[in-house]
């Protein structure tokens, strides 16, 4: 996959609207301020569904925003030169998405009070779906069969990096009280009690009707169907007419695409990189 790739600090990222040069200006120049809202994800952890529920909490459940604004727009890149530029200009609280590394963040954010969500999801769904999402990309070296992209993913010579490290580094901040780390499962098993979550660490208040109406207009079939979230507008430019973000949106799926060995190597991986943090941590165990 890397052989398309910007390289910066040893992280592999994507060739189009990402440079080293911009990476570096982030990392040390970006001002993060108290206000702002940052939702942190390793790519394909189900990124676009928390932005999507986030937007539709400040909007009260009102679908307009959503509807008639790009979700890149809406929650800007940090580290793409397209979002990049939004920011600087946006004034006021700003929601703000990213898949750094920890290790390459603004630096500004460790000295902030600003609020930030980590999705964590089950890697070897992440692994599946990033398997079927850089298939129909124009911008990555694409895999040509699951078994390459396995291999690719457990070498973390994947964009942004290793899965592991990207979620050991984030996971170090757990105990800050500006950081929650949610997973893709809990958000799939009890959304409304997710949504309640995110609003009691954000101080937002939602009336029943306007939670109902952020469950309705974040569902897998609402958000498939908006084309200022399925990335449709991408197709062309960026992917191939077949690619879809919104694919299966379920939880368990590498089910149906590991073998047993894969399997077993994923497990003793796993087993090397994570197991002194809480496995509490990893709710699809
Ligand atoms: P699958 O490929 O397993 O279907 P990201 O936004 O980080 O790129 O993640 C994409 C994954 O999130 C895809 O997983 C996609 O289907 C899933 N997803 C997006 N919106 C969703 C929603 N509203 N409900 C459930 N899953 C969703």
């Amino acid at each position: 996959m890397t052989g398309k790739c910007v390289w910066f600090e040893g992280i592999p990222f994507p060739s189009l609207d990402y440079s080293p040069e911009l990476l570096r200006e982030v990392q040390e120049s970006f001002l993060v301020k108290d206000k702002d809202v940052l939702l942190l994800t390793f790519p394909k952890s189900g990124t676009n569904w928390l932005i999507e529920t986030v937007c539709l909490i400040y909007s009260k459940g009102d679908p307009k925003w959503v509807q008639s604004e790009p979700i890149w727009d809406r929650s800007p890149w940090v580290e793409t030169k397209h979002g990049y530029e939004l920011l600087k200009e946006k004034e006021g609280p700003r929601l703000i998405s990213s898949h750094l590394p920890i290790q390459l963040f603004p630096k500004s954010f460790f000295k902030s009070k600003a609020k930030m969500i980590y999705l964590i999801r089950n890697p070897r769904d992440v692994l599946v779906s990033g398997y079927f999402f850089w298939r129909s990309a124009k911008f990555v070296k694409r895999p040509q069969s699951l078994e390459q992209y396995f291999e690719w993913f457990v070498e973390g010579n994947v964009v942004f990096g290793s899965w592991f490290d990207h979620a050991r580094g984030w996971m170090s901040m757990r105990d800050k009280e500006n950081f929650l780390i949610l997973s893709y499962e809990e958000m799939k098993w009890d959304m409304r009690s997710t949504v309640e979550k995110i609003c009691q660490f954000l101080g937002k208040k939602l009336e029943p009707e306007e939670l109902n109406s952020v469950l309705k207009n974040s569902s897998f079939q609402a958000m498939k169907e908006n084309s200022m979230s399925n990335y449709s507008l991408l197709k062309g430019q960026y992917f191939e007419e077949n690619g879809q973000l919104l694919r299966k949106g379920v939880t368990g799926d590498w089910r149906n695409y590991f073998t047993v060995a894969q399997a077993e190597t994923f497990d003793k991986l796993f087993q090397e990189k994570m197991a002194d943090l809480p496995q509490d941590l990893f709710l699809w165990k």
